[in-house]
């Protein structure tokens, strides 16, 4: 399996404030991506995740340690362009990720911006509109549409510019629930159409649609599987500060009382037929 991102021994600090010792997010851990693999990034506020969403496009560096995205070593300088390129990035708010007055103009931003010509540039708007389901809306004003609708817009900006790999920090926190379903919904096209995906998020139940789960505590990695092994981990879980899937929860409760049912039913369906098919 080819790797988009590997994370070798890193460790990274920001510069201190005047007399304070530097204090490292990482202290060198170790991290692949997959190719075309959706993998959610779980973890308390304040423990990293944001720093490694930035070292994965080389917006930060590592202090030690590596990391290679499409075979770059982010340190080359002379390879920031391809790995920007490469590599996405969609923040939290999309109301500052819009440039534009018009959507397509806004979406149209980054390929101008690499010098993709202006036919080109054309068709690819077209295309990453309709990839995000927004291909009604080019000529509206961005500022004048839901938060879920600029989400998808900033991210038909992000597909525009063709990258194998999308670092989505935290893109629903500030949607209501129909945003953040649109919003998932458009980032697992966008996987099933060979985009790598790595989503930082909240929300367990948005983990729980990743292939794999990586939970962060303190700058290091405390669990990695899939997210019916991860979530099964209840203790470690609520020890590192983050809940647990409703489902999870409610299977846990009952294990607590006696019922041998599994932990790893996450999904609604799973849940109930789990505790439909047991024996009491
Ligand atoms: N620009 C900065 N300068 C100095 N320290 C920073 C900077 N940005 C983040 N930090 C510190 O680095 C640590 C990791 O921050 P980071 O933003 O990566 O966490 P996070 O997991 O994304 O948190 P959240 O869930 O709140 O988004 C925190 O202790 C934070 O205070
Ligand atoms: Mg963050």
């Amino acid at each position: 399996m080819k790797q988009a991102i590997i994370a070798e021994k890193l460790s990274f600090a920001y510069p201190p404030a005047e007399d304070q010792p530097a204090v490292p997010v990482f202290d060198g851990i170790s991290l692949s991506i997959e190719e075309g693999s959706f993998v959610a990034v779980l973890g308390h506020n304040g423990c990293g995740k944001s720093t490694l969403a930035k070292q994965c496009n080389a917006v930060l560096l590592p202090s030690g340690g590596s990391v290679t995205v499409y075979g770059m070593d982010t340190r080359m300088e002379a390879l920031l362009y391809e790995i920007r390129r490469t590599v996405g990035m969609v923040f939290q708010n999309p109301d500052n990720q819009i440039v534009a007055n018009v959507v397509e103009e806004d979406v149209a931003f980054a390929p101008e911006n690499l010098g993709v010509p202006p036919q080109e540039i054309r068709s690819r708007v077209e295309e990453a509109l309709r990839v995000v389901g927004m291909e009604d809306y080019r000529r509206h004003a961005p500022h004048l549409l839901s938060g879920g609708q600029k989400q998808r817009i900033a991210i038909a900006g992000v597909i525009a510019m063709r990258p194998k790999c999308i670092v989505l920090d935290e893109p629903t926190a500030m949607l209501d629930p129909q945003g953040r379903r649109d919003v998932m919904a458009t980032i697992k096209r966008l996987n099933a159409e060979g985009i790598t995906i790595v989503l930082i998020t909240h929300h367990m139940s948005e983990a729980a649609e990743a292939q794999r789960v990586v939970v962060m505590a303190e700058g290091k990695i405390v669990a990695d599987g899939k997210p019916g092994e991860v979530f099964s981990q209840v203790e470690l879980l609520r020890g590192v500060g983050l809940g647990v899937p409703d489902t999870t929860a409610l299977l846990y409760e009952l294990r607590k009382c006696g019922y041998d049912l599994p932990l790893d039913a996450l999904s609604v369906e799973e849940c109930a037929q789990a505790i439909l098919s047991h024996t009491f």
